[in-house]
């Protein structure tokens, strides 16, 4: 069985006087024992949040680049990531992909490095709502996967987190039945193209306008196996929703 897993993407927020804050109630929880959580956090505040929070929780960053080290300004590798503490990152976020034009390939370039590395990636993926509405979920979903899987051999440091561009930031949540609709249809792609072992043992998290109030129904289908949340985890509310499964 699969092992909960709630991340928070703190996307570019915050400052000391609120992420200790924030870190505080986090600490405090109490958070499900039986769940795994992570947080995202801006990269000059990676060493800061790790120093505030239990070493029970994980943190992440939001973005590195796909080479080891060098004349890249502005980037961060895996490399500097764990030397901050943090262990995980968030690769492919839609915000990467339509702001700042991030392709299937760097992606899917970056998860092979952020894994070869020693890091666990957080993959993203997601139709926008004109393709929902020209019926190409399914499509650029398995198109995004595709990209990833070409680079990954071994899953076991992988979380696909399924975010449906229109759900995000819009208080447009997915329904329960929509979002299980899609992971359902991943969890068919893995198996037809990967492995039954990784389609049954791969985490796939659900994100877009999850709330306390809505993280608990969401939470009972059978292949939503976590949440990556966005403005939720900026508060207390983070907190229900890593206890969605309680
Ligand atoms: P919201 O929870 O604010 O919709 O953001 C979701 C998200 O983008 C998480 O990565």
């Amino acid at each position: 069985s699969r092992k909960f897993c709630v991340g928070g993407n703190w996307k570019m927020n915050g400052d000391q006087k609120s992420i200790a804050e924030l870190c505080k109630v986090l600490t405090a929880g109490p958070l499900d024992p039986n769940a795994e959580v992570y947080v995202g956090v801006p990269a000059p505040y990676l060493i800061y949040v790790r120093s505030l929070l239990p070493s029970s929780i994980n943190v992440a960053a939001q973005n590195c680049y796909k080479v080891e080290k060098g004349a890249f300004t502005g980037e961060i590798s895996p490399a500097i990531i764990k030397d901050t503490g943090a262990s995980w990152v968030i690769l492919g976020h839609s915000e990467r992909r339509q702001i700042f034009k991030e392709s299937d390939e760097l992606i899917a370039e970056k998860v092979e490095h952020a894994l070869a590395a020693g890091l666990k990636v957080v993959a993203c993926i997601g139709e926008t709502l004109e393709e929902r509405e020209s019926d190409k979920t399914q499509e650029v979903v398995a198109r995004q996967m595709c990209a990833i899987a070409q680079k990954v051999k071994d899953w076991t440091n992988v979380v696909i987190a399924y975010e449906p561009v229109w759900a995000i930031g819009t208080g447009k949540t997915a329904t329960p039945e929509q979002a299980q609709e899609v992971h359902a249809y991943l969890r068919q792609w893995l198996t037809e193209n990967i492995s039954k072992e990784v389609s049954a043992t791969l985490r796939i998290q659900y994100g877009g306008s999850v709330t306390g109030a809505n993280a608990k129904d969401l939470a009972k289908k059978p292949d939503i196996d976590g949440f990556l949340v966005g403005g939720a985890s900026l508060k207390p509310e983070f907190v229900q929703i890593v206890n969605a499964r309680q």
